[in-house]
């Protein structure tokens, strides 16, 4: 049966039987999680921390206190790096870090950080106090299509288990999907189709909200032109996006959409270069007469992970969504 595609997405996506069911992240592509971006993370955290201690509504500082909560943490890579870093410092004392995915708790991650097993929308509506991080998410959030078809009439993009794609009802003019498209993605020649962004902007939406206080980081490809973003990925390989449960699904994400999308005031939004610059995070190359040959190893194979992560027609060219609350 032809479904909507946010509906056949989503089935295939975390459904029973989805792909991420069965498969981890690192069987099919790469992300920027590990120790570079762990530092850039603990850097924004004592940011956040600092802010917290000096607010004045959020109560003393204390074990625990702070929130560090990665949305669809996948392999817990992110976390353990991060807890390798705050491991015996006071900031680290404070810190409860979390994993929330629809996974199942990864076997390797560290005993003292906590994993939910389940949809992001089960996050708490409200109260977080500390740093909400989701890095390549929000383009994994299922999304409709809509088409013009060839008498000019808009109209929803429905999709089959085996990838074919029909044309389903009008969009009528007053209808979410139909608003959204105005605004972001114009629908102007027969045939044109817009990758509707709402339920990304929801889900941005849904991860501010739910800090009290603190900052919401959400990092991921972001979409420059009007073509067409939807694509698969299996063990390595782009591939054509079927939703049968076979492949990664995913689609870039309109950035403006997600920042109109909020009534938090202060959210900014950059490349992740530049983000990970005011982090500290900067490629130089460690000078080796100024340290032994085991520590200049170390050194020289972060600075060359900080210069992928941060090279400008590659992972630097990412848009960082950042909120800060309270
Ligand atoms: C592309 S991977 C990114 C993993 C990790 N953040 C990284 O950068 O390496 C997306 C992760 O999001 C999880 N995921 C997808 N949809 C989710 C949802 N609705 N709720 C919770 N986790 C979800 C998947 O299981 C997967 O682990």
């Amino acid at each position: 049966m032809a479904l909507p595609w946010s509906e056949a997405w989503r089935r295939a996506s975390t459904g029973d039987g989805g792909f991420w069911r069965h498969e981890i992240p690192s069987s099919h592509f790469a992300t920027s999680t590990g120790p570079v971006l762990a530092q850039a993370m603990v850097r924004l955290l004592q940011d956040v921390s600092a802010r917290i201690a000096g607010g004045q509504s959020a109560g003393p500082a204390g074990d625990g206190d702070l929130d560090v909560i990665d949305v669809g943490a996948g392999d817990g890579t992110l976390l353990n790096a991060m807890a390798d870093i705050l491991e015996g410092t006071e900031l680290g004392a404070r810190c409860r870090l979390r994993g929330v995915d629809v996974r199942p708790r990864p076997p390797t991650l560290r005993a003292d950080v906590e994993w939910s097993e389940g949809d992001a929308e089960d996050l708490p509506a409200s109260g977080i106090r500390g740093l909400v991080m989701a890095h390549e998410w929000l383009d994994e959030v299922p999304l409709d299509i809509i088409q013009r078809d060839a008498r000019g009439i808009d109209r929803l993009v429905l999709v089959g288990e085996d990838g074919r794609e029909i044309l389903g009802d009008p969009v009528p003019p007053g209808d979410p999907l139909a608003a959204w498209a105005a605004e972001w993605w114009p629908l102007r020649e027969i045939g044109d189709r817009a990758e509707v962004g709402n339920t990304r902007d929801l889900a941005w939406d849904r991860l501010c909200a739910s800090v009290r206080i603190g900052a919401v980081v959400a990092s991921d490809y972001a979409r420059y032109g009007r073509g067409s973003t939807l694509r698969g990925y299996r063990g390595g390989n782009a591939v054509l996006p079927v939703p049968d449960g076979t492949c990664n699904l995913t689609a870039d994400v309109t950035i403006g959409s997600c920042v109109a999308a909020t009534a938090i005031r202060r959210v900014s939004t950059c490349t992740q270069r530049e983000a990970l610059a005011s982090l500290g995070v900067s490629g130089e190359l460690p000078d080796p007469t100024t340290m032994d040959g085991e520590a200049y190893a170390r050194d020289l194979s972060r600075a060359f992970s900080a210069r992928a992560l941060r090279a400008p027609g590659g992972r630097g060219a990412f848009r960082w969504l950042r909120a800060d609350v309270g």
